[in-house]
């Protein structure tokens, strides 16, 4: 982090929640909380509250929640630096010189600096764009039908002719060249540094958090290659991110719509059709697949009507499909692209192809069917089997009846004919490569959130001391920040036990403080949002509370003794386990 954690917790405590919350929400005073709308789902009786008192918001609607640090990076997708700066100035505090730390905040300092140097790039770009020297840039977005809302909302610009142009700007405005080469933005070599974008129009791309992580960038007209893309960076992975994805997150459309390039997604948008989103010059990916499952069960798939787009399609179906997403096929005829349709039928007529939108399994039976010449008997029969083999990969047998009965009509088979060679092929099971990647990536997300399950049991000990303080000193003994295995838990642990000993209170707003990105600072304000509820019989609460210290005192023991070669230590922690086994806690005696 940049700045000391004194400050931090200055910053906080000199800006109160409620004014900060206000200029956001209207809110009304109700008991000791205020109330509001809840700014982060669609809502109309106010479930968000603002606890003036402990400093935190919460709402009961859809269960976001945490200090006015938290607000402010959700609401403006401010990171923890920039809410810290924001506030800081609002209070009048100067900011103490950054300073760099240790090497994991290092990594978390270089991706931000690098971002900085992306955005600053973006807007660069979308000044020149707006400058003189972009006119031959305007004229062309103009001829695109691109309207000046859209290129704002998309931040589009322009790369100068030049080919140091970008280089000397950010030169001038303190950026090193490591970092720029980092970039990808320039390559620098003994003459000194050069642009990898010029004299193009330039697509920026976001991610999830809606920073700039990289660039897209097209010819002005004809030429080769006709986009450019941002190489990778330690911040810029194309299979994990989508264009458009930032905006088509927060729509209120049903499904997705995905198609092949950036210009097909900004005309979609423009049109109003603001849940299109692209993959970035490259093939769709199994990670972008389980992105978008995070998001919608139903993507429409609205590729180029060409041959190449046709093969993009047969591609990502089977992707899609694998990771649970149902896809339909959009047919843009007799137009090329999303884009050239839009321009010559408008968005009602594709939203009439959207309702009409084939489904995945007809489109490749389609396809399929082309290859075949059906005058031809033999050709008719093959055609037979190939489409029976694609039929017995539905695994739900109702489905596949049904798709059996809609191919036979289509294309004139008996249905009883083809239910008996469906049959005759068994359950054909396909796509194991794409299997196999999913459970990659699954195997990778569950490494990095360590033991999930431990994970719950954690939190639930930390709730029921934020509940019971009289637990801080009659766990003393027993449970230590150590016994959490898992390094968020044990910070928080270890935070909230130090702030006990040293003030016998807890103040939650306080350690919120400690975390720099959203994701945590989630989590945490979680675990103090969380109320118990207590059974109205003392003994229930009493073994509720026994049996969630056992689990994690016991499987902190497991762990030492599967780590110790320590016999005499052995010993004891085998003592200390029978202990924990008969173990009765009173929470009021
Ligand atoms: P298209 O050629 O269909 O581009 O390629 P487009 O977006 O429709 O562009 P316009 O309408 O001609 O301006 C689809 C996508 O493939 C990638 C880009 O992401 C593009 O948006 N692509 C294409 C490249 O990365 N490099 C290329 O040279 C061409
Ligand atoms: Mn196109």
């Amino acid at each position: 982090m940049f700045y000391s954690d004194e400050f931090v917790e200055q910053v906080r405590s000199e800006n109160d929640i409620v004014d900060i919350i206000s200029g956001y929400v209207s809110l009304k005073k109700k008991g000791s909380n205020w109330m509001g709308c809840c700014p982060f789902h669609h809502e109309k009786t106010p479930s968000f509250s603002v606890n003036k008192e402990k400093q935190m918001y919460h709402c009961f609607g859809c269960g976001v929640g945490g200090n006015v640090f938290t607000f402010l990076m959700e609401y403006e997708s401010y990171s923890f630096p920039e809410a810290i700066e924001y506030l800081a100035e609002k209070v009048h505090l100067p900011l103490p010189a950054r300073e760099l730390s240790e090497k994991e905040k290092k990594e978390a300092d270089y991706k931000f600096a690098l971002k900085e140097l992306n955005k600053e790039a973006a807007n660069y770009f979308y000044l020149l764009l707006k400058s003189q020297r972009g006119d031959t840039a305007r004229a062309y977005f103009e001829q695109r039908g691109l309207s000046e809302e859209t290129i704002k909302k998309f931040g589009l610009g322009y790369s100068d002719v030049y080919n140091n142009d970008l280089y000397l700007y950010l030169k001038k405005k303190g950026y090193k060249d490591d970092l720029l080469k980092d970039s990808a933005l320039v390559t620098i070599n003994e003459k000194g540094g050069m642009d990898k974008f010029w004299n193009r129009v330039m697509f920026p791309i976001l991610d999830l958090q809606g920073k700039v992580i990289g660039f897209g960038g097209r010819v002005l007209g004809d030429g080769e290659p006709k986009y450019l893309n941002s190489a990778e960076t330690k911040i810029f992975d194309k299979s994990r991110n989508l264009y458009g994805m930032y905006v088509a997150k927060s729509s209120r459309r049903e499904g997705y719509i995905l198609c092949e390039g950036y210009m097909d997604v900004i005309s979609m948008h423009q049109y109003g059709f603001d849940n299109a989103v692209a993959s970035l010059g490259t093939a769709f990916s199994v990670r972008q697949a389980m992105l978008l499952k995070r998001y919608t069960e139903q993507v429409y798939l609205a590729y180029d009507s060409d041959g190449a787009g046709v093969k993009a399609a047969l591609r990502a179906i089977p992707i899609l499909k694998e990771v649970g997403i149902k896809a339909r096929i959009i047919n843009m005829r007799p137009y090329k692209d999303p884009d050239e349709f839009m321009k010559n039928l408008g968005p009602e007529e594709f939203e009439q192809r959207i309702k009409k939108a084939e489904s995945s399994m007809m489109f490749e039976v389609r396809v399929l069917a082309e290859k075949y010449d059906f005058t031809d008997p033999e050709n008719k029969t093959a055609f037979y089997h190939a489409v029976a083999k694609k039929l017995a990969t539905i695994p739900e047998p109702l489905e596949r009846r049904s798709y059996i009965q809609a191919v036979s009509g289509q294309y004139e088979l008996p249905e009883k004919d083809l239910e008996n060679l469906v049959n005759s092929y068994g359950q054909v099971v396909q796509r194991e490569e794409i299997q196999n990647q999913i459970k990659e990536v699954q195997a990778e997300e569950r490494a990095n959130q360590k033991a999930d399950k431990s994970e719950d049991a954690y939190k639930l000990l930390l709730t029921w001391y934020i509940n019971q303080p009289v637990l801080f000193n009659k766990l003393k003994d027993l449970i230590s920040p150590e016994d959490f295995l898992e390094p968020f838990f044990y910070h928080l642990a270890q935070n909230l036990f130090s702030q006990y000993d040293e003030k016998s209170e807890v103040n939650p707003a306080a350690i919120l403080n400690q975390y720099t990105q959203i994701e945590e600072q989630r989590k945490a304000a979680d675990i103090f949002q969380t109320t118990l509820k207590l059974e109205p019989e003392a003994k229930d609460n009493d073994k509720a509370l026994t049996d969630i210290v056992r689990k994690v005192k016991l499987s902190s023991i497991e762990h030492e003794l599967a780590n110790t070669e320590d016999w005499n230590r052995c010993q004891q922690l085998i003592q200390q386990k029978k202990e924990i086994l008969r173990l009765n806690l009173v929470l009021n005696p």
